[in-house]
């Protein structure tokens, strides 16, 4: 399965979107409002999301990503319902199953 991931930190705040961003702890030589973005394996049953856990919903997390993942959170949201219920099909099909030995 891929990891769907870059591995790299992100700018997830603008000054519209910015409920991931609005960080009482420090990060030690980063930003406040830059995270790595996580890779999507096993996101189907890894809820809550976001870094600090908040985030009940996938659709929720996906629509609080703002500043350079604003593009991809616009996009999700100007799909119609049936679109955003296939990626949110999509993603909590990402299950990593325990290895049955
Ligand atoms: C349609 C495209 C996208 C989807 C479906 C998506 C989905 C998600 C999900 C489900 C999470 C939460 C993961 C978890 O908590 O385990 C997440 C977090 C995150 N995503 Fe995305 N994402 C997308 C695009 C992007 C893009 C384009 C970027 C960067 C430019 C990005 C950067 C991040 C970052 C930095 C986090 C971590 C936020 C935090 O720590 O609170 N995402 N994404």
């Amino acid at each position: 399965m891929p990891l769907f991931s870059d591995l790299k930190r992100h700018l997830i705040v603008d000054s519209e979107v910015n409920s991931l961003g609005n960080e009482l702890q420090a990060q030690r030589f980063v930003e406040r409002d830059v995270f790595l973005t996580p890779r999507l394996w096993g996101v189907g049953s890894t809820a809550p999301y976001g870094h600090r856990g908040d985030f009940r919903m996938l659709d929720e997390i996906i629509a609080a990503h703002g500043g350079e993942a604003r593009f991809a959170r616009d996009a999700y949201l100007a799909l119609d319902k049936p679109g955003r219920d296939s990626v949110i099909a999509f993603l909590r099909s990402l299950i990593i199953e325990a290895p049955n030995d």
